[in-house]
């Protein structure tokens, strides 16, 4: 799949940038063109010949070159590549891509660059861990930019933990996956919903749960960048899609989301239900803001909403593919188990809150998919834009 591809690769100042030199390897044996830009701190960790020497062509560092005056044209190179990957990616480089520092040609090439971008972080744990440093990859990734994980092991500092660079070897896998389920949507069209149902007590107050939204945008422009139509049906969230082949219809109640998801569904090949939606809602809602009055006590009473994966379930057409999210406490498996048969599901992919690193609001999601034919895929934890891929796979799988 990388054959004829043609690579950025943007190597930074790190120790890792030892095995960019082994990536370019596996990248040109793959049949990748592979235009190397480097960092000035970079330079101090490998040698432009050893990277000119591997990827056959020159190495650019430089705004322009010292030997005639000719510019390096950042915009060109980022309109040339079918993708960018910098590997490895300092704390300063991500900082800087996230705010738009563009003082030197890897991060102006970053800023032009109109495919892909891969980052394949590598630093110190502490450095990683860092809430300037995880701020800045949210920044990437609500760029609709791949962050590809770190490993855990021994580091540079000699102190074990997260943030060496992952294998070469992994890197370009993630890489083929891309390019190989690129196109596989397209003329496809999906519905997901996506984050939390508010239900209104009185004018200023709801019930409401912590859904951020992120897991149902990564599927969202998972699906997107692999070529379909999706419309996402999205609970109050402060996020934005980026992919222009999302149509997003915004919501605020279970009611609302009932509506426009029986709208849209028999219009699409195949709908995800990640949205965390509200089982009920109060039986009135006050027109004025409700007062205390020195109460001790106050009951709401509430009704059931109407459950939207349960009646898309019970409508789809033959040939339509429908899964389902369960956000489990407790007897995770069963549970998930049973919401798949009661709501006529394909799959439904279960995250549990007893998993550290899964659920709401976070970045990452550790997932386990659960299909009608009784296989359960367990996988490790990933960011929530690669769950959110594996989750697309295994719905292309159903749709062939
Ligand atoms: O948004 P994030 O902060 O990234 O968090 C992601 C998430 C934790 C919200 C997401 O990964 C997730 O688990 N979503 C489903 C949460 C949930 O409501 O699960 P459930 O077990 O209550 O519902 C089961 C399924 O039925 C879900 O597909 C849900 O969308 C659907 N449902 C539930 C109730 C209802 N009235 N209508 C529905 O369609």
């Amino acid at each position: 799949m990388l054959k004829n591809k043609k690579i950025i690769l943007g190597i930074t100042g790190s120790i890792a940038a030892c095995k960019a030199a082994y990536l370019i390897r596996a990248l040109v044996r793959k049949g990748a063109e592979v235009q190397v830009v480097i960092t000035p701190a970079g330079k101090e960790f490998i040698t432009p010949l050893t990277l000119s020497t591997l990827s056959r062509n020159p190495v650019i560092s430089d705004f322009f070159s010292n030997r005639d005056g000719s510019w390096h044209s950042h915009v060109e190179l980022g309109l040339w590549a079918d993708a960018m990957l910098i590997a490895p990616a300092t704390a300063t480089t991500i900082g800087k891509m996230a705010h738009g520092i563009a003082d030197n040609m890897l991060v102006t090439t970053y800023l032009s660059c109109k495919a892909p971008v891969f980052i394949a972080p590598a630093m110190d744990l502490d450095m990683f861990a860092h809430p300037a440093t995880q701020q800045n990859l949210s920044t990437l990734r609500s760029f609709g930019n791949y962050i590809i994980e770190p490993a855990e092991g021994e580091l540079a500092s000699r102190l074990e933990g997260k943030g060496r660079m992952e294998e070469p070897d992994r890197i370009v896998e993630q890489l083929e996956n891309f390019f190989t389920y690129q196109n596989s949507l397209q003329k496809k069209k999906i519905l997901i919903t996506a984050g939390p149902t508010y239900e209104r007590i009185d004018p200023v107050r709801f019930i409401g749960n912590y859904s951020s939204g992120k897991m149902g945008f990564a599927l969202a422009e998972a699906c997107a960048r692999r070529g379909a139509e999706v419309t996402l049906i999205s609970g109050p969230v402060s996020l934005s899609a980026k992919h222009p082949n999302i149509r997003r219809i915004d919501v605020e109640s279970a009611g609302e989301m009932y509506q426009a998801a029986i709208e849209v569904f028999p219009g699409v090949h195949a709908a995800i239900l990640c949205a965390a939606v509200a089982d009920y809602r109060p039986e009135a809602v006050m027109p004025e803001k409700i007062k205390r009055e020195n109460k001790e006590d106050m009951t709401l009473d509430l009704t059931a909403n109407k459950d939207i994966a349960a009646s898309l379930g019970a409508i789809r057409r033959k040939g339509q593919v429908l899964a389902g999210f369960a956000l489990e406490t407790t007897d995770e498996l069963i549970n998930a188990g049973s919401k798949l048969r009661k709501k006529n599901l394909d799959f439904i992919v279960l995250n549990s809150l007893r998993e550290p690193g899964a659920g709401f609001r976070i970045d990452t999601n550790k997932i386990s998919i659960l299909d009608n034919k009784g296989e359960v895929t367990d996988y490790p934890l990933k960011s929530k834009q690669e769950a959110a891929s594996d989750v697309v796979d295994k719905l292309i799988t159903l749709l062939k």
